[in-house]
């Protein structure tokens, strides 16, 4: 975790990897509506948490949980609407979340952007964005806090 410090915040540059158990995807709560688009599974709601680490094994040190949902959204294309907290538990961090919520594309782009709209802890009013990858869940999050 790198930590630079600004005139008024501090900008916290973290990378976190969500490690996909077997129910890494998440574990359905609402089927999809087969009466709208069947492609983009849309009305799909997904609940995760999932063990968020330091590097891209399971065996990486542990520093939270990736707890959320999300919904197939569109009826257009495969959009997902993300609800998510990361939970820290490591070090100086341990009981701050962040939270992002924001539209995921998994097919679309390669690099997927979603908004951080808020934290607690060291990352209480924390404002910035989260950038994850295509072929991994890793999320490279930017955020200006307290
Ligand atoms: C259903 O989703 C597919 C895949 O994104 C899209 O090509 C198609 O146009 C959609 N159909 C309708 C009726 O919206
Ligand atoms: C994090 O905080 C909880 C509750 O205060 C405590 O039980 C736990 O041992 C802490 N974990 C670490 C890794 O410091």
């Amino acid at each position: 975790m790198i930590t630079k410090f600004l005139t008024f915040s501090i900008l916290s540059i973290i990378t976190l990897t969500s490690v996909t158990a077997e129910d890494g995807a998440g574990i359905q709560i609402i089927p999809s509506l087969p009466k709208y688009n069947t492609t983009t599974s849309f009305g799909l709601v997904r609940i995760l948490d999932n063990p968020l680490t330091l590097g891209p094994e399971l065996s990486s040190k542990q520093v939270g949980r990736a707890e959320g949902l999300y919904a197939s959204a569109s009826r257009t294309e495969l959009s997902l609407l993300m609800v998510m907290n990361f939970a820290l538990t490591a070090g100086k961090y341990n009981g701050s979340t962040i939270t992002i919520m924001g539209r995921n594309r998994p097919l679309m782009t390669k690099v997927r952007e979603m908004p951080v709209i808020g934290g607690s802890g060291i990352f209480r009013v924390a404002r910035g964005y989260a950038l994850t990858m295509q072929a991994t869940v890793e999320y490279n999050v930017y955020v200006l806090h307290y």
